[in-house]
């Protein structure tokens, strides 16, 4: 168990976070940084002869990208889109916003879209639909991790399949922390101080 202490001052925390969690490790940064590694082979082998582009969805799957993008050894560009739809809860809201818009150029490019998780699917789903009425030549996908509970939507590459828990770090958030963990971790909100 590691402790990840929160330290702004506390008029900026949300105040239903603790100033000090106890996260369970579910995911090691080697045990990550493996997989990422494999998944640009894997991909590069894949895709030989493509011209990519690569399109992390903000703010989650950035972390996942930028070690992924060096580890696919083919042309690409990179267009982040940003997908918001959870706000500030542990559950998602049912609806996605792109506060982004669709990013400019992408018509007629093969896109690899790289998130952190596939909770419900309907980010990637409704991102799906929405490239393809923008004109693009094909979507892939590249999720780090797949939540059982996930309904079977397609994927075409998935890092681990992990508990129906919620997870952190690594590019994960709640409420916009933990972020910057270099590796994964369960919530362990029950047992959370409340200091
Ligand atoms: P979906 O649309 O329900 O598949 O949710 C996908 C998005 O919800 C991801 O891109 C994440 O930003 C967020 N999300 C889902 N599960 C978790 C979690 O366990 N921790 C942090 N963020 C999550
Ligand atoms: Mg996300």
């Amino acid at each position: 168990m590691h402790w990840y202490t929160v330290t702004p001052t506390v008029s900026e925390i949300p105040l239903e976070i603790p100033r000090e969690v106890p996260l369970d490790i579910l995911l090691d940064r080697a045990t990550i940084l493996r997989r990422v590694a494999a998944l640009g082979v894997q991909i590069s082998e894949e895709l030989t002869g493509q011209e990519l582009c690569v399109m992390p969805v903000m703010d989650g799957g950035m972390v996942f990208a930028a070690d992924l993008v060096r580890e696919i050894h083919l042309p690409l560009i990179i267009k982040p889109i940003k997908a918001s739809s959870y706000g500030e809860a542990t559950t998602s809201s049912g609806t996605l916003s792109l506060p982004w818009g669709i990013p400019e150029g992408i018509a007629g490019k093969d896109l690899l879209l790289v998130d952190d998780i596939l909770d419900t699917g309907l980010t990637l789903q409704i991102l799906r639909e929405r490239l393809i009425e923008n004109g693009v030549r094909s979507v892939r996908s590249c999720i780090l991790l797949r939540k059982h509970s996930c309904v079977q939507l397609s994927t075409d590459y998935v890092g681990f399949e992990i508990p129906d828990k919620f997870v952190v770090g690594y590019g994960l958030d709640y409420a916009g922390f933990y972020r910057n963990l270099p590796y994964i971790g369960v919530l362990n909100q029950e047992s959370g101080s409340s200091a």
